[in-house]
């Protein structure tokens, strides 16, 4: 059985490099997207400190992002490409950080508690499949250190993982 380990780390850098670790292990041996998906979310949510939502969506039909595996309360289930933070993100191929979601005119707000936001976009093969999505309930919670760890988590996830999504 995988247990998370508390992380103190000094740094943020070195917090993010001790996740990085504690994800590659908890992915071992697994190659299903959606079980990956699970943990990765799981993980994500009990080991980084003020979030209320942490979650895949993934891109259906080229246009649309679906509802993937997350941790939080119940969420919007399809967003469309070029729409909200998530669809921003799709559109154009890169991460998108939110200070305070209240100055992104086309945040869509599945939970109003939500304040700021970090949506960084899944790639393969030159393509996005989908977006890994955290939320928080505080403003500017999120800042470019945060962005470069969850970068690499995503890039480890999608390392580990095959699917069809
Ligand atoms: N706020 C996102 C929608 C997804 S929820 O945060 C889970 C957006 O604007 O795309």
């Amino acid at each position: 059985m995988f247990t998370a380990q508390s992380i103190s780390a000094a740094t943020k850098p070195d917090f993010y490099s001790e996740l990085e670790t504690q994800l590659g292990a908890l992915l071992a041996g697994e190659t299903d997207e959606i079980a990956n998906a699970a943990n990765t979310a799981a993980l994500l949510f009990h080991s980084l400190p003020r979030l209320n939502w942490a979650g895949f969506y993934f891109l259906r039909s080229g246009e649309e992002l679906v509802l993937g595996p997350f941790q939080g309360k119940p969420a919007c289930v399809r967003i469309a490409v070029g729409r909200g933070v998530c669809g921003a993100a799709v559109a154009r191929k890169t991460s998108v950080l939110v200070q305070d979601v209240r100055a992104f005119p086309d945040h869509i707000a599945c939970d109003p508690v939500s304040r700021s936001e970090l949506v960084v976009p899944l790639i393969r093969q030159g393509r996005v499949i989908g977006v890994l999505d955290l939320d928080s309930p505080d403003v500017n919670r999120f800042d470019r250190d945060d962005q470069t760890g969850v970068e690499r988590l995503a890039d480890i996830y999608m390392e580990r993982s095959i699917g069809s999504a």
